[in-house]
This record gives structure tokens, C-alpha cells and sequence, in this order.
């Protein structure tokens, strides 16, 4: 057992306490940011003259070595240590002697680990952002190819209205566009540097935290230091978003999953993204797409572990904290395998267009446009919602669709109707005079895609 704290004992820590309190077998995935977080610290006490260059030096150089080691393996995280700091401080301190013991000046664990923390998702929010653009990239060329593929839209799994293939993966862009802006949010509010703020009451020696903000690539210091290692609001805000992330994820998987059954047919789910039935030679299952929604709630967990852990926890570090990271990581790393896994599959998707607009030919999705037909020939709208829902059971009793009634069947139901009515109620017809602003029409979507088109653009230099 190597701890950092043995002065004040007098006993040794009791086995099971150890282990129960150790937190080296997860926070060893901070090793880079505990690294660099500790170079910039030195860089700063030498500058401040809080040490001599020269003892800086052979801090900085030792760090830079144990950075080395670990990368290429030779140096192996594990051992007795009860926490990363400990491990890199103790290793530190071997290699280089006591001056290595200077390492800890003005600085506690408790804003050691919320800058590690800090630095750690800082850098995987910038991941998550480039995963979320690259989504985005490639719904955006699905529309584009996709302006004049017709199918049906649904509301209660039930056919509604057409729509096409281009509005329908456009809401997910909507959808997608605001997570990615949710990751911009949050990574622009979580970037002030908690380094300096000590245990809880910053510290005695004059210390430059503005030096070690922006050699770290912060926009400044915390401005409470109580704060500053108690804070993991940047935590809970970045597993919404991912949670919001799988939500959306699993909403699109679960419709690829219902469009690539045999009953509908709509999409045929690569191969290389499908997996077999050890029984059933026959089945061509979409695991992939199962496995996104499933491990929704993984990360939906890990955002109400952190919301129950923090809620509490007096002012200012507590252990507790420590409970921060295995489902952060956990849920960090789920998001990203499911967003690239997800925009793969969805890429090597191909569209049954001709099953597609079948369906939507079937299932009287025109109806609404029937009644609007009416209106525009005078019936008040309530009126004519009656008339053409006498239409719909007329066409189930005989088997039929609104486009295969001949114009006597219409009149019988109604003597508005004219020959005009087949050219109102064609499905591209429906499609195409649906142009406000958000709707399905091609010249509306064309302006849509315009606009996301810019959008790319923009966020691809941030
Ligand atoms: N492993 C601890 C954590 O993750 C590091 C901070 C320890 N600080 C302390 N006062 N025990 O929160």
C-alpha cells in the first residue's frame, strides 16, 4: 500500500477499507490529464519563483519521462497505489528523489482531481463534437438524395400523410443539430480551470491561476475555489446531452428496425451491420441497431447515479465525488461507439424507394388532401372531413384506394367532386404543395437544405 497520507496513522489502513477506497483501477484513464495538469502547475511555481528553475526543470523533465513510459508501456499503472496522483506522484519521487516531493506544492487532490476530471471531458466533448458532425454530414447527404423519395409519414405507427425520405431523416437533423450545440454549450461553460482552489480555501502561496488556466487551454480560474472542487455540474450537463444523444439514437434505430422487417421493407440493413440466428438459416437479424437502443439505458443510469450522488453532498469535496467516474467513462464511450456505429450503418443502408412509395399510395395518406379538395370547392372543413371519411369506408367495404374510385363512385358520395379530384389527390401532388417553411415540398426542403448546408460549414472550422 503506498499512500500519500500516512503521516497522521499510526495503524495501517485496514485491507478491505483499501481496496474499497482505492480508485486506481478506473482513474488511471486520467494518466495524460494528471500528467499535464501537473506540468503546467510546475511551470507556473517556477515562474512564480514559488521553486527554482532548475528544480522545475527536473520535475518537468521526470513527468515527461513517466508520460513516455506509460504511452509505450514500459511503465505499467497499477501496483499498490491508491489513486492515480498517488501513482504518478510516488513514481515521480522514485525516479528523481526528493526534489519530485516538491511536486504538490500549493496544490491539494481535491483540485488535483476536479482539473483531471475537467481536462479529461473537456477532451472528449471535442471527440463527441466531431462523431456528432460527422452524423450530421451524412443525414444531410441522405436528403439530399432523398428530396423526391416518397413514403408515408406516420403518427401512431399508423399511415397519416406522405411525406418523403429527405423530411423524414430531416428531423432527425433537427434533432442532431441541437445535441451537437449542446456540446458546444457545454464545453464552452465547463472550460475554467479549478487548479489553485487547494483542499477548499485556496492556498497561501502566490500562486499565478491565470498562468496555469491558459496554459491548459482555459478561458480562466474558478472564481470560488468551495466551487471549484466541488462542481461536477459540467458532468451531469454533458450526461443529459449524451443521454438526450441515445435517445435520438435509439428512436432512429428502432424505426430502421421496424422499416427493416419483413412486413414493411422499407431499408435493407447491410450485412456487414446484421448478424445471424444460430437456428433459423433464414434470419438476417439488426443486432446493431438493438444494441444502440439498449444501451440507452446505461446511460441514462449514469445520469441518475451523478444526480443521486451529488444530490446530498455538503460543501466542499467529499468522497462521494469519487463515484464520478466509472459511469462517465462508461457513458462517454458508450455515446461514441453507438454515434459512429450508428452513421456507419446508416450510411451502408440501402432504400427500397419503390416499397416505400407503395406504401404510401396505400393507407389512404391523401385523405386530408381529399377533404382539402372540398374546401377549396366551398364545403366548410368539418363537412367535408365527413364526407371523405364516409370515402375511406366505402373504398374498405369495396376494396379499394381514394386514386381507384372512378368519378360516379365520388359523386354518389358527394356531387362536388370532379375529375380534378385525381390530380389533387396524387400522391406527389400531396407532397409537392406542402411548401411552408418545414415541410415536406421540395421547394421547402431545397431551402432547408441550404440553410443545413451553411450550418455544416460553419461548425466543421469551430
Ligand atoms: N480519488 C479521489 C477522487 O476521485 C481523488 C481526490 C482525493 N481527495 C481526498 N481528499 N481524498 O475524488
Amino acid at each position: 500500500m503506498a499512500q500519500l497520507w500516512g503521516g497522521r496513522f499510526t495503524r495501517e489502513t485496514d485491507e478491505l477499507v483499501y481496496r474499497f477506497n482505492a480508485s486506481i483501477s478506473f482513474d488511471q484513464t486520467l494518466w495524460r490529464q494528471d500528467i499535464e495538469g501537473s506540468i503546467a502547475h510546475v511551470r507556473m511555481l517556477a515562474e512564480t519563483g514559488i521553486l527554482t528553475r532548475q528544480e522545475s526543470g527536473q520535475i518537468v523533465d521526470g513527468l515527461e519521462g513517466i508520460r513516455r513510459d506509460v504511452e509505450n508501456g514500459t511503465l505499467p499503472i497499477g501496483g499498490q497505489y491508491e489513486d492515480i496522483h498517488s501513482f504518478v506522484e510516488a513514481t515521480l519521487i522514485d525516479r528523481i528523489g526528493d526534489v519530485g516531493k516538491k511536486l504538490h506544492t500549493g496544490r491539494s487532490r481535491n483540485d488535483q482531481v476536479a482539473l483531471d476530471m475537467r481536462l479529461y471531458v473537456r477532451d472528449e466533448v471535442d471527440q463527441l463534437k466531431k462523431l456528432t458532425v460527422s452524423l450530421l454530414k451524412t443525414l444531410h447527404a441522405l436528403m439530399k438524395e432523398h428530396v423526391e423519395t416518397y413514403m408515408p409519414g406516420f403518427t401512431h405507427l399508423q399511415k397519416a400523410q406522405p411525406v418523403t425520405l429527405a423530411h423524414h431523416i430531416g428531423a432527425y437533423m433537427e434533432m442532431f443539430k441541437r445535441d451537437y450545440e449542446r456540446l458546444r454549450d457545454i464545453r464552452e461553460r465547463m472550460n475554467v480551470c479549478p487548479l489553485g482552489a487547494g483542499a477548499l480555501a485556496g492556498t497561501t502561496y502566490p500562486l499565478d491561476r491565470e498562468r496555469t488556466a491558459s496554459l491548459l487551454g482555459f478561458s480562466g480560474p474558478s472564481l470560488n475555489s468551495m466551487d471549484a472542487v466541488s462542481d461536477r455540474d459540467y458532468v451531469i450537463e454533458l450526461l443529459s446531452a449524451l443521454a438526450t444523444i441515445m435517445m435520438h439514437l435509439s428512436r432512429f434505430s428502432e424505426e430502421m428496425i421496424i422499416w427493416n422487417s419483413n412486413e414493411y421493407q422499407f431499408i435493407e440493413i447491410d450485412d456487414a451491420f446484421s448478424t445471424g440466428s444460430s437456428i433459423m438459416p433464414q434470419k438476417k437479424n439488426p443486432d446493431i441497431a438493438e444494441l444502440i437502443r439498449g444501451k440507452t439505458g446505461r446511460v441514462y443510469g449514469a445520469l441518475f447515479s451523478m444526480l443521486t450522488t451529488m444530490k446530498g453532498i455538503p460543501l466542499a469535496y467529499n468522497k462521494d465525488m469519487q463515484e464520478d467516474k466509472e459511469w462517465t467513462f462508461d457513458a462517454i464511450d458508450t455515446a461514441k461507439s453507438c454515434l459512429s456505429l450508428f452513421r456507419n450503418m446508416l450510411a451502408a443502408t440501402t432504400f427500397r424507394k419503390d416499397r416505400m412509395k407503395e406504401s404510401a399510395k396505400n393507407g389512404f395518406t391523401n385523405a386530408t388532401d381529399a377533404a382539402d379538395y372540398l374546401v377549396n370547392k366551398g364545403i366548410p372543413f368539418r363537412d367535408a372531413h365527413g364526407i371523405v371519411g364516409r370515402l375511406v369506408l366505402y373504398c374498405i367495404d369495396n376494396k379499394k384506394s381514394l386514386d381507384d374510385m372512378t368519378l360516379d363512385e365520388y359523386k354518389q358520395i358527394s356531387p362536388v367532386f370532379e375529375q380534378d379530384i385525381y390530380e389533387a389527390i396524387s400522391m406527389e401532388n400531396c407532397v409537392r404543395r406542402r411548401n411552408t417553411i418545414g415541410a415536406p415540398g421540395p421547394e421547402a426542403m431545397r431551402k432547408v437544405l441550404a440553410v443545413n448546408e451553411k450550418y455544416l460549414s460553419e461548425i466543421e472550422s469551430e
